[in-house]
């Protein structure tokens, strides 16, 4: 199974890494992180959003925390990826275990509804590929998204866009990067309570929660 992930994950590096924007899939780190605020979360009946879920490394981690009562939805673009995690849901003993009620939608994060319906959102995303104008529209979608009180965890890898940035100066590239780190570091600066940072992962990662305050 393990193998048959890593395969179709680097098979969907190959075929758009913008999309994918990962050398490999998150360590089980990582996905501690990425899910330490719901771990220590002991209301009934939350509902999660995991978006770019990948082959389900860190979908695997947000089930061990969730029970009876609890939803999870499970938003993938990549069809075969959005498939292997279908597969893993019926067959694979880190899901077949699972009391809560998940869904799989093989559907851009863009084309949610704007609706509070999460209490937390495990984002992901690759924003460094993102233009910065999709970078805040998915993070004002988070604000619309989360239910009063609702936590957004997500993560970036330690300074790739730095390197990114060296590498490509003043290029298109260079500046749609720089743009996205602008973005990012706003949001962060304005909602992030809590950061951690994992080095035991490729490449190492930084995850930041955030919060926004009510309306
Ligand atoms: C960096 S990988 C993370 C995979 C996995 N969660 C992990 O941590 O190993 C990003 C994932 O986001 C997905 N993705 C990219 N853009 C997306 C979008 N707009 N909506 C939903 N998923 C998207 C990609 O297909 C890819 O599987």
């Amino acid at each position: 199974m393990q193998l048959r992930s890593n395969r179709v994950f680097l098979q969907s590096m190959a075929r758009d890494f913008r999309r994918t924007g990962a050398i490999a899939p998150s360590s089980k780190m990582l996905a501690q992180a990425m899910t330490s605020e719901l771990a220590s979360c002991n209301k009934p009946q939350v509902s999660v959003l995991e978006v770019g879920a990948g082959t389900g490394s860190v979908t695997a981690e947000i089930v061990r925390h969730l029970g009876a009562g609890d939803q999870l939805d499970v938003c993938e673009i990549d069809r075969k990826l959005a498939s292997i995690i279908r597969h893993r849901l019926r067959n694979d003993s880190a899901f077949t275990a699972a009391d809560a009620s998940i869904r799989v939608i093989n559907k851009p994060i863009e084309s949610f509804e704007r609706r509070p319906a999460y209490d937390f959102i495990i984002s992901c995303l690759p924003f460094t590929n993102f233009q910065p104008a999709a970078v805040r529209g998915v993070f004002e979608l988070y604000r619309g998204m989360l239910r009063p009180g609702g936590i957004c965890s997500f993560y970036e890898y330690i300074l790739v866009r730095k390197a990114t940035r060296l590498v490509t100066g003043k290029t298109a590239v260079g500046e749609r990067v720089a743009g996205v780190s602008e973005v990012v570091r706003e949001y962060v600066g304005k909602y992030c309570y809590r950061h951690q940072v994992v080095l035991l992962n490729l490449p190492p990662a930084m995850v930041h929660h955030i919060r926004f305050p009510e309306a």
